[in-house]
């Protein structure tokens, strides 16, 4: 991939492994839009990088996807990528979900249903440019699952699942499928602290992006390329050494 020249949506752009990425994608000369529930977050990241583009968007609701969507048609019509990166983590043991499912739900929504929607929604404005893409980013643990985050897990499975069946269907098309495979990175998913066992977050979107200027259909890093090219015993050892420290 070109890393210039191109207009991309990152989803939950404005921290982490998002801002990370549209901070690289800036500087190689791409024009980037980033989307987030918090509006402070959106603000700070412009303040650093006046040229982003900030749009206030909550991806868990379908209403807010369509609109979404429908901006970017009329405001960037050459948009040609498309990266679903928002998410969150929630590690709460089945027995004591309770009554508390909607938060639970809003895990499925952001992390599944929002990246299926809104590829779905993009689909026609990828589809006029002569290079567009679809990047999903999931998780080592969509591999190997966390028994620490059971739901998480599944939804990241889902969506590898989702993004081979993709890249599938639109082998004939301009758009190619990308998926970025994140092991643990030191940001504040989960909640602040959580992940500062993680790999550098700089360390690790500079060889996501290496990979994907490489042209890398499934790009890992660390940890997350063991899992991703395990056999079943190596995802039965690997499965036992994570869990059993839980
Ligand atoms: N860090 C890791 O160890 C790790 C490992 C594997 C995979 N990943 C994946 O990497 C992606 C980025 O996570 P991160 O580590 O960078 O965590 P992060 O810093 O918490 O970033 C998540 C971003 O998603 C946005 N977001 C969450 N819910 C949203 C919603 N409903 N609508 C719009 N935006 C929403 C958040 O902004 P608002 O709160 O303002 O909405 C935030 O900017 C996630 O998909 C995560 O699952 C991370």
């Amino acid at each position: 991939m070109n890393l210039a020249g191109n207009t991309i949506l990152i989803t939950g752009g404005a921290s982490g492994i998002g801002f990370a990425l549209a901070e690289r994608f800036l500087q190689a000369g791409s024009e980037v839009i980033i989307c987030g529930r918090r509006e402070e977050k959106l603000q700070e990241a412009k303040q650093q990088y006046p040229q982003l583009h900030t749009r206030v968007c909550d991806v868990a609701r379908a209403s807010e996807r369509v609109a979404l969507a429908k901006w970017l048609e009329q405001v960037f019509p050459k948009l040609n990528v498309l990266i679903n990166n928002a998410g969150i983590q929630r590690r709460v043991p089945i027995s004591e979900i309770g009554e508390s499912w909607e938060e639970h739900q809003q895990e499925i929504a952001i992390n599944i249903e929002a990246p299926m929607h809104l590829s779905a929604l993009l689909m026609p404005l990828l589809k006029q440019q002569q290079d567009a893409y679809i990047m999903n980013v999931t998780s080592g643990l969509a591999f190997v699952p966390g028994s620490f985050a059971a739901i998480y897990s599944a939804t990241k499975a889902a969506m590898h699942s989702f993004t081979m069946s993709l890249r599938h269907q639109l082998r004939n098309t301009s758009i190619k499928v990308v998926e970025i495979v994140p092991p643990a990175v030191n940001t504040d998913l989960g909640g602040v602290g959580l992940h500062t066992f993680g790999a550098p977050l700089d360390e690790f979107a500079d060889a996501i992006m290496q990979g994907i200027a490489n042209g890398e259909q499934e790009v890992g890093f660390g940890s997350s390329n063991q899992n991703r090219k395990a056999s079943r015993e190596e995802i039965d050892r690997i499965f036992q050494e994570m869990n059993n420290r839980f």
